[in-house]
């Protein structure tokens, strides 16, 4: 028998994207999928984005650059960050990888060492646990419910802690349930991260999708001792619908830092180089395009709402931010129903288990007003006829 790794063996695929694979397949065979499943902007790159990248090919920018990406982009990530974030990270200060997700993978393997814990609340986006197995840590999940508005509170976070926890991932505006955190919440979580001496990796990747305020607080804005006890990660596939470009970004404490690029560097070295120039277009234009589709999405946002308000025996967190609404589906059949109707309807969902929450299954509006009313308009009509069964078993 195959003898795979043992930080490795139980680490489970990614159900998001094998969901997704499942409905382009039915797509490719003919079927009237609506595409509930995406994790991605609906939204094209826009062409100066693309024309950048064209122009760095052409003009021979093709060759490695510096491991932790160009100087230039570099430069344009930390204008960003103060512009943004009011955060006075250094170009040297900041890793560029291949997308987010290799962001935080990089940073969970420079930090968690065997038997280390690594906090994270429930619902979670899928690749956290996984990747603090992959390091040799334990992950520690902080159930979170309405009570809360599915947030960790001080309190929570006290409770799950513990002398051997190294790291607290946050995640707002959050996938799955698109909840946000405002500045006091952050506080009050800054000060038992500080107290406890504990890492934050503040995952910001949706930061430039809210819906409800224009007011987005990095934690590591909130003063000198989190500022030097956080690592913030962001980049650009949600903000500029760039997710097949994988550029994503870390800043922190330059001692973090130098790890990270030292694993990058016997690693994948740098991400692609003309993807790198497309990032440094984007980050430097007039951020137009991007008011532009969070309008967008927050018509969408409320139609789904409105839509699902319709819908028996479902109930939604409200998402003030990204492009998920997450669904309580316990009357129903949990998330088990995901399956289902991607058979039975042909309505692609996520399962909410792979979020650590079984009842719930995750809708994404990253698709037009039409096909949020034909899915939603399907679910609906499936549930009433299917729910029946639920309801007297
Ligand atoms: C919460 C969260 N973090 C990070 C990522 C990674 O984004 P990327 O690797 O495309 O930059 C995603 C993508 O789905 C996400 O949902």
């Amino acid at each position: 028998m195959l003898q795979v790794n043992r930080r490795i063996k139980d680490i489970v695929g990614s159900t998001t994207l094998a969901i997704t694979a499942r409905a382009k397949e039915l797509q490719a065979a003919g079927h009237d999928v609506v595409n509930f499943a995406a994790g991605e902007p609906d939204f094209d790159t826009p062409d100066f984005i693309k024309e950048a990248a064209i122009k760095a090919i052409q003009s021979g920018q093709t060759k490695y650059t510096p491991s932790v990406g160009t100087q230039e982009l570099r430069e344009a990530i930390a204008a960003k960050f103060l512009k943004d974030n009011q955060l006075s990270y250094k170009p040297g200060q900041i890793v560029v990888s291949c997308g987010a997700k290799h962001s935080i993978f990089n940073l969970i393997q420079v930090l968690v060492d065997d038997g280390n814990e690594v906090l994270f609340p429930s619902p979670y986006w899928v690749s956290y646990p996984e990747m603090v197995k992959a390091a040799g840590g334990r992950p520690v999940i902080i159930p979170t419910d309405a009570a809360t508005g599915f947030k960790i509170t001080q309190a929570l976070l006290k409770k799950y802690s513990s002398p051997k926890t190294k790291v607290l991932i946050l995640n707002y505006p959050s996938n799955p349930t698109g909840v946000m955190y405002d500045k006091a919440e952050l506080q009050a979580i800054a000060a038992v991260c500080v107290e406890r001496k504990i890492y934050v990796i503040s995952d910001e990747i949706y930061e430039k999708l809210v819906y409800d305020t224009d007011e987005f607080v990095s934690i590591a804005s909130l003063g000198k001792e989190i500022f030097e006890r956080t690592i913030t990660v962001n980049g650009v596939s949600k903000t500029y619908a760039m997710t097949g470009w994988r550029i994503g970004y870390a800043a922190g404490p330059v001692e973090i830092m130098e790890y990270v690029k030292k694993y990058q560097d016997h690693s994948t070295s740098n991400p692609a180089s003309m993807s790198q120039a497309a990032a440094v277009a984007a980050l430097k234009a007039s951020q137009e395009s991007i008011q532009e589709m969070r309008k967008v999405f927050k018509s969408r946002r409320d139609l789904i709402l409105q839509c699902l308000d319709q819908v028996p025996d479902i109930r939604y967190i409200r998402p003030q931010g990204a492009f998920y609404v997450f669904c309580d589906c316990s009357k129903v059949g949990g998330a088990a129903i995901a399956s289902k109707m991607l058979d039975d309807i042909k309505v692609a969902v996520i399962p909410g288990d792979s979020f650590g929450a079984p009842d719930y299954i995750r809708l994404s509006f990253s698709t037009s007003e039409s096909r949020i009313k034909e899915g939603v308009d399907r679910m609906a009509r499936w549930i009433k006829a299917n729910g029946k069964k639920h309801h007297t078993a």
